[in-house]
């Protein structure tokens, strides 16, 4: 297993130690598009599934209790994954946790669906992009669903004290290039604990 870049690792290590996890911007009470949004792919619950750079998101706990029994859960912070780990207890044994740099991530199987919540805008310069779908690629195969939700246009140019990419579905599927088809798209305004309005776009693509 690789370690986490250091930085990153010791920037969210200290983002989830410094806060409470339903005041950070991109809380939601519920993963509630989330789910819609992978009960549409029709996955069956017996199907691989990974969430990148999940945090402490409750989507692992709402897809257990909807009976899915093989899930993946990656971060590069390991505080977070400790605290989803005393989180699901005994659950844990469905949930596979992965202490790593998304782009720098050797996957060794591949998976059915990879879900991605505000991670992929984190990456905003060349290398980081291109480690980010060199795991994807690794991770994903044909037929494969990838629900990617990253800040929209008029989206924040920073998060949590970093700089983040905004894009139109165009651009998402242009970074993301031709092994991977747009199905859907959607741009929501996601409320933050503290009040302000940020401008998410949500997408489904499947792999050619
Ligand atoms: C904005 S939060 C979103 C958390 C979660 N997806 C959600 O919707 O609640 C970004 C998450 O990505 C993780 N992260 C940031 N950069 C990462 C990277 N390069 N590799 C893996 N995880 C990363 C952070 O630790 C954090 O948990």
């Amino acid at each position: 297993m690789t370690t986490p870049e250091p930085q990153f690792r010791a920037h969210w290590d200290g983002v989830y130690s410094q806060r409470a996890i339903d005041k950070v911007s991109w809380f939601e009470a519920t993963p509630a598009r989330s789910l819609e949004w992978i009960a549409a792919t029709g996955v069956a619950p017996e199907a691989a599934l990974i969430d990148v750079g999940g945090g402490a998101s409750t989507l692992v706990d709402e897809l257990l209790a909807r009976g899915h029994t093989d899930i993946s859960l990656l971060d590069v912070s390991g505080e977070v994954l400790e605290l989803v780990g005393k989180r699901l207890a005994e659950r844990c044994r469905f949930v596979e946790l992965i202490a790593q740099d998304v782009t720098t991530f050797h996957p060794s199987r591949t998976y059915a669906l990879w879900h991605d919540r505000a991670v992929f805008h984190f990456m905003t310069d060349e290398p980081g992009r291109r480690g980010y779908l060199e795991a994807l690629l690794a991770g994903t195969h044909p037929g494969s669903h990838l629900l990617l939700s990253t800040f929209g246009p008029e989206g924040p140019t920073r998060c949590s004290g970093l700089p983040t990419a905004r894009y139109d579905a165009d651009a998402l599927a242009t970074a993301l290039g031709r092994s991977f088809r747009l199905m859907r798209s959607e741009l929501e305004i996601h409320t933050t604990p503290g009040g302000a309005a940020q401008q998410f776009l949500h997408t489904h693509f499947t792999r050619e």
